[in-house]
C-alpha cells in the first residue's frame, strides 16, 4: 500500500504579534500531526516580548535565529533574517512556508520562499492603504509578501476583493478571518475563569476608575508624533482625575524615550513593561477606552465590547471605522484630546461604538487555513 506523505509546513514567525496570530496555525497543525509535519522557526526579530507569546501558547521552535540587536535597523533586520531562513529553508525543504502579515520577518520569510521555489502561504494577506510610508515599512512589507504569495489568506471579503483588483487569482484566495480572534477567544475564556497576575499594586491602583488602555510604536509617528500623542495623554490624565492610563511601553528606544519623558512620573499614568497576551487582555477586557496604533489591538477591542481610537492618519483595517467599532483620531494632539473627551464624557457614545459585531473572524481562521494546507497539490 502506497504510504501517505506528510504535508511539510515551515512556519516563519519574528515579532510578538506574528506569534499571537500564528500559534492558533501552529497548534491546529500540531493537531492533525498524522498529516502534517510543522517545524517552527523564529527569527526573533523580537526576543522577550516574542518568547512571552511562545510561552504561553506552549510552543517551542525548532530554529530560534535569534537576530534582535537593541535599536536595530530596517536593513540589519532584513539581512540577519534572510542569512538565516537560507540555512533553515534549505535544510527543511518544506513544502509550503507559512508567514503572516507585514513585518520585515514576514517579507523575508516570503523572499526566501521565493528564492528556493517553495509555495507561500500568506497569513492576514490583502490590507493596504495605499500609502507606501504608512505604515511604514509595513504596506511595501505586504504589497510584496502579496505579489510573492501562492495561497492568500485573507481575513476579510474587503481584503479578498482588495487582492482580486490587484489580479491575484480568485482560486489563491481564501477567507478565512482573521487568526487573532482565535487566540483572543482561547485567552479571553482562560483570564476570565482566573485572572492572571498584574504588575504589583496595579490592580488596585485601577480598581473604580475608568481605564484608558494605550499600546504605540508605529515607526511613522517617531518624533513629532509620539510626543503629540503624550502631549495628548497628559492633557486628558490632568483634567479627568478618575481615569487611570495604563501604558505598556513598547520596547522600542524610539518609543520609549518620549514616553518617559513626557508620561513619566504622573500620579494617573502607569507607564508599565509590555505585558504578556493574559494580563494585556485582562486589561482590555476592562477598559473603557481602548487607545492605540496597533494593527493587531484594533481587531481585538471589538470581541471585548471596547471603544478603540485609533493613533493613525490611515488605517489598512477600514472594517472597524466603518462598522463603528473604531474612529480615527491621527497623531496631533486636539485630535485626540477631542476623540477621548468625545467619549469619556458620552456613555452612549460609548454603547453605540461596541454594540456592531467584530468584522474580523469568528474563532475558526486557523482551522480554516489548514483545512487549505490539506488540499493543496
Ligand atoms: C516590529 C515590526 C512591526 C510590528 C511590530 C509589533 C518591522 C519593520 N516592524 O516593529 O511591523 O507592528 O514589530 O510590535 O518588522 N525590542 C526589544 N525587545 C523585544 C522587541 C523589541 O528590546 O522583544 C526593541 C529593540 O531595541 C529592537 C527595537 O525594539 O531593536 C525594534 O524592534 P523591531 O522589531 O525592529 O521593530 P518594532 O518597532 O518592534
Ligand atoms: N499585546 C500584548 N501585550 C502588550 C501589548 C499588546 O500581548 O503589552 C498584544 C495585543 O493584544 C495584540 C498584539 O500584542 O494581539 C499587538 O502587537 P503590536 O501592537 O506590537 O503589533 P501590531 O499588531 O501593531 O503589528
Amino acid at each position: 500500500m502506497k504510504k501517505m506523505m506528510k504535508t511539510k509546513v515551515l512556519t516563519i514567525i519574528g515579532t510578538r504579534p506574528e506569534a499571537i496570530k500564528l500559534a492558533p496555525v501552529v497548534l491546529d497543525l500540531k493537531r492533525r500531526q498524522d498529516l502534517f509535519d510543522f517545524p517552527v522557526c523564529v527569527t526573533a526579530q523580537h526576543r522577550e516580548m516574542l518568547d512571552q507569546v511562545l510561552a504561553l501558547f506552549g510552543i517551542t521552535p525548532d530554529y530560534d535565529l535569534d537576530i534582535m540587536s537593541p535599536g536595530q535597523t530596517l536593513a540589519q533586520v532584513t539581512a540577519r533574517a534572510m542569512e538565516g531562513l537560507e540555512e533553515v529553508v534549505s535544510q527543511e525543504k518544506p513544502d509550503v512556508i507559512l508567514v503572516q502579515g507585514d513585518t520585515t520577518t514576514a517579507f523575508c520569510g516570503a523572499l526566501t520562499g521565493y528564492y528556493h521555489q517553495i509555495k507561500v502561504g500568506h497569513v492576514e494577506a490583502g490590507l493596504r492603504t495605499g500609502n507606501k510610508y504608512a505604515p511604514f515599512p509595513e504596506e511595501i512589507n505586504r504589497c510584496l509578501v502579496g505579489r510573492i504569495a501562492d495561497l492568500h489568506f485573507a481575513p476579510t471579503e474587503q481584503a479578498r476583493q482588495t487582492l482580486l483588483n490587484e489580479g491575484v487569482a480568485d482560486p489563491s484566495v481564501f477567507v478565512t478571518g482573521n487568526t487573532v480572534i482565535d487566540a483572543l477567544l482561547w485567552v479571553r475564556e482562560r483570564v476570565r475563569a482566573a485572572p492572571p497576575e498584574l504588575p504589583k499594586g496595579l490592580f488596585e491602583a485601577v480598581t473604580g476608575q475608568q481605564i484608558i488602555l494605550v499600546t504605540g510604536h508605529r515607526r511613522e509617528s517617531f518624533g513629532d508624533g509620539f510626543d503629540a500623542i503624550c502631549h495628548a495623554i497628559r492633557e486628558i490624565a490632568d483634567s479627568f482625575v478618575n481615569v487611570a492610563f495604563v501604558y505598556p511601553v513598547h520596547l522600542n528606544p524610539n518609543v520609549r524615550e518620549p514616553v518617559n519623558r513626557i508620561l513619566g512620573g504622573h500620579p494617573r499614568i502607569y507607564l508599565i513593561e509590555p505585558l504578556a497576551y493574559g494580563p494585556f487582555v485582562w486589561l482590555m477586557d476592562h477598559a473603557t477606552i481602548v487607545l492605540t496604533d496597533s494593527g493587531g489591538v484594533q481587531e481585538e477591542a471589538p470581541s471585548l465590547g471596547k471603544p478603540v481610537l485609533v493613533m493613525r492618519e490611515t488605517t489598512e483595517r477600514p472594517e472597524g471605522i466603518t462598522a463603528g467599532n473604531a474612529l480615527l483620531v491621527g497623531v496631533q494632539t486636539e485630535r485626540i484630546v477631542d476623540g477621548l473627551r468625545l467619549l469619556l464624557c458620552d456613555s452612549e457614545r460609548r454603547a453605540m461604538m461596541v454594540a456592531v459585531n467584530n468584522p474580523y473572524g469568528d474563532g475558526l481562521a486557523a482551522q480554516r487555513i489548514v483545512n487549505v494546507l490539506l488540499k493543496m497539490e
